[in-house]
């Protein structure tokens, strides 16, 4: 029986996938140095290493395609474009960018000196790695209960608002050059975010001074979660949510690869002329001309209707009921996962699931290779081979406080076999789990590191 309500689409076109065999997968592990990230898709069976830019578009967004204008500057696609986004998002200007780490790189790179801080309730790790890039230091000030995978909570990606004001004091307002919150919070569980935090942390950067940016990458997915979760909220429309949303901030970064369903694209918009214009010329050196932003112009249109199916309650409810069918399935066969379920994706939790595997010996990637190898299965370690680094100032090992693996579920692709199928590799590992085994790395480089590091087993 059906969790959660049936798909509002109907396939019109399909792509095979292939299950290869045990003694193969095993092989194109090895060659990958245990990587899930060196793999051939090709050799993968289900995909569940991100939900980003791997949603299937629609009929509209299809045809969207075919009208697109590829003028180099001025194309009537950046025009529709420009309005859905005034639309939904509401600021003065926005420039389109390939990805949403290029809005974010273009952000930094105007706005971060070194040794500043830049406060979020969770970076992700592009984000995380720009500021650092900058010489910055991204600082995660989400709610202590983010960190207990068993704790329910119906808003566990709020900022904790009193560190937030006493972290801004300790470091000095002029430190800070701005203030973000990734909604929903991807390095936390895929965990929303209160419409009352939201007003909260606005209310704290505006006092101090701090720009605001919103990391908007899943806003819809977080949108409904307030519409069913934050009462006062029950009867607005996810657009009148969003623009509630918005209105409270200075500015978006958007990765369009998430909410607006596309393979490609992402944003950066603001409210403030001067950062703009100094934003188009760095958008001119590193993407394209500002009415295109490295993207072709189909691709702004197929953006700008994938944005607004993205804010349709019935493709709302079946995709955050299709991801909380997973995560319970998880649970009743006794993985731990971080709970409740979130919004994209199911987090495992790999460091309690495999206790007999040290941080230092990354559970979360022995976790990963284990899912590939039982079940052609590809996923994404979020723990110590993303996340450790040196400590600034001692040198030693800073570990993250949960080694996770993520299941993110690409937009209306799989259907619920595929997650019953999920959840069968999850009960045949469990009962071997105490025989799996550690890794190492034998090359890891500075940043980033987890999509080019290779591994051996212990
Ligand atoms: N912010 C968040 C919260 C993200 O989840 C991502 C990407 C980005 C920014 C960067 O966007 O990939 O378009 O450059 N997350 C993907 C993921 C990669 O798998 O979660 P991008």
């Amino acid at each position: 029986m059906s969790d959660y309500p049936p798909e509002p689409f109907r396939m019109k076109m399909v792509e095979p996938i292939n299950l290869i065999d045990k003694e193969s997968r095993e092989e194109a592990i090895r060659r990958a140095g245990y990587n899930v990230f060196g793999l051939r898709a090709e050799d993968v069976f289900i995909d569940l290493m991100t939900d980003s830019g791997t949603g299937a578009m629609s009929q509209d967004q299809w045809s969207a395609i075919m009208q697109g204008d590829e003028s180099y500057s001025g194309a009537r696609s950046y025009y529709r474009l420009a309005e859905t986004v005034k639309d939904i998002f509401g600021f003065n200007f926005f420039l389109p960018t390939h990805q949403g780490r290029a809005a974010e790189n273009i952000l930094c790179t105007i706005l971060v000196k070194p040794g500043q801080y830049v406060p979020s309730n969770m970076h992700f790790d592009t984000t995380d790695a720009n500021i650092r890039s900058r010489g910055g230091r991204p600082t995660n000030l989400v709610i202590d209960e983010a960190y207990d995978p068993k704790t329910r909570l119906t808003f566990k990606g709020n900022m904790d608002i009193h560190k937030l004001r006493h972290f801004i004091q300790d470091v000095g307002v002029e430190n800070v050059p701005l203030g973000m919150i990734t909604i929903t919070n991807n390095a936390g569980g895929g965990q929303p975010v209160s419409l009352e935090n939201l007003h909260q942390v606005a209310a704290a950067y505006r006092e101090f001074g701090v720009p605001f940016f919103i990391d908007a990458c899943r806003f819809a997915e977080n949108a409904y979660f307030i519409k069913k979760r934050e009462p006062e909220y029950a009867d607005k429309s996810i657009r009148e949510i969003a623009h509630e949303i918005f209105a409270l901030a200075d500015g978006i970064t958007m990765s369009a690869k998430k909410d607006a369903i596309v393979n490609i694209g992402g944003l950066l918009a603001m409210n403030d002329e001067r950062l703009y214009r100094q934003a188009s010329n760095e958008l001119i050196l590193r993407e394209g001309f500002p009415t295109y932003g490295g993207l072709a112009g189909r691709d702004l249109d197929a953006m700008a209707t994938g944005l607004r199916e993205g804010l349709q309650e019935n493709y709302l409810a079946y995709r955050l009921g299709q991801t909380a069918y997973l995560g319970e399935r998880l649970i009743e066969s006794g993985i731990p996962i971080v709970e409740p379920p979130g919004g994209h994706a199911i987090y495992v939790d790999a460091g309690n699931f495999l206790s007999h595997i040290p941080q230092s010996q990354f559970p979360g990637q022995s976790l990963a290779v284990a899912l590939y190898t039982e079940g052609g299965i590809r996923t994404v370690e979020i723990g110590s081979v993303m996340f450790a680094y040196p400590d600034p100032k001692t040198g030693d090992m800073s570990y993250p406080k949960l080694e996770l693996v993520r299941l993110a579920i690409p937009r209306r692709v799989y259907t619920q076999s595929h997650l019953d199928y999920v959840v069968t590799t999850f009960k045949r590992i469990a009962e071997k789990a105490n025989e799996l085994r550690g890794y190492r790395f034998t090359y890891a480089p500075d940043l980033l590191r987890h999509f080019t590091a290779k591994f051996e087993p212990l």
